[in-house]
């Protein structure tokens, strides 16, 4: 069993749509998706409609998430955590216990760009184009993994 959380500030936005497309591409059921926040401001919120929107709009159901916290515990229950951003990557490693830990910590987009360290931007404020920038790149982030752990 492979098991791989998506990491993102909020959870409502980029990362509850990374963990719907990767888990719509994932063939057997040897892999556990999940997804989680650094900060908690949106705890047991569901995904932000504009995310839930653009999911759908590609056959994807991501309405019944709801948003949690990162907690150190992650570490211990995840193989991969893919981080959004570099922000994210910093909050993320600031709570790895050891080496083991850290080394878990991947931003999504190297698997597309490697060793780019570029960042899925925080479409949280803007508009719809954000949205759809950001499935795109995490569509393209998740195709990559998939083929990796299918
Ligand atoms: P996310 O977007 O990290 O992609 O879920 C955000 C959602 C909410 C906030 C920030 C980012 N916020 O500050 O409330």
């Amino acid at each position: 069993m492979t098991k791989v959380l998506m990491v993102c500030l909020g959870n409502i936005c980029r990362s509850p749509l990374a963990e719907g497309i990767l888990k719509s591409k994932i063939l057997g059921s040897n892999v556990f998706v999940d997804s989680a926040g650094t900060g908690a401001y949106h705890v047991g919120e569901q995904p932000d409609t504009r995310s839930i929107a653009i999911a759908n709009s590609k056959g994807i159901d991501i309405a019944d998430q709801k948003a949690r916290k990162f907690t150190v515990k992650d570490f211990d229950l995840f193989d991969v955590i893919y981080v959004m951003d570099n922000s994210n990557y910093k909050n993320v490693i600031s709570l790895a216990r050891n080496n083991q830990d850290a080394s878990k910590v991947k931003l999504i987009l190297n698997e597309v760009f490697p060793n780019e360290n570029l960042d899925v931007p925080d479409p949280y404020y803007g508009g719809e184009f954000g949205f759809k920038n950001v499935y795109n790149m995490l569509n393209e982030a998740c195709e990559v993994i998939a083929k990796k752990i299918n």
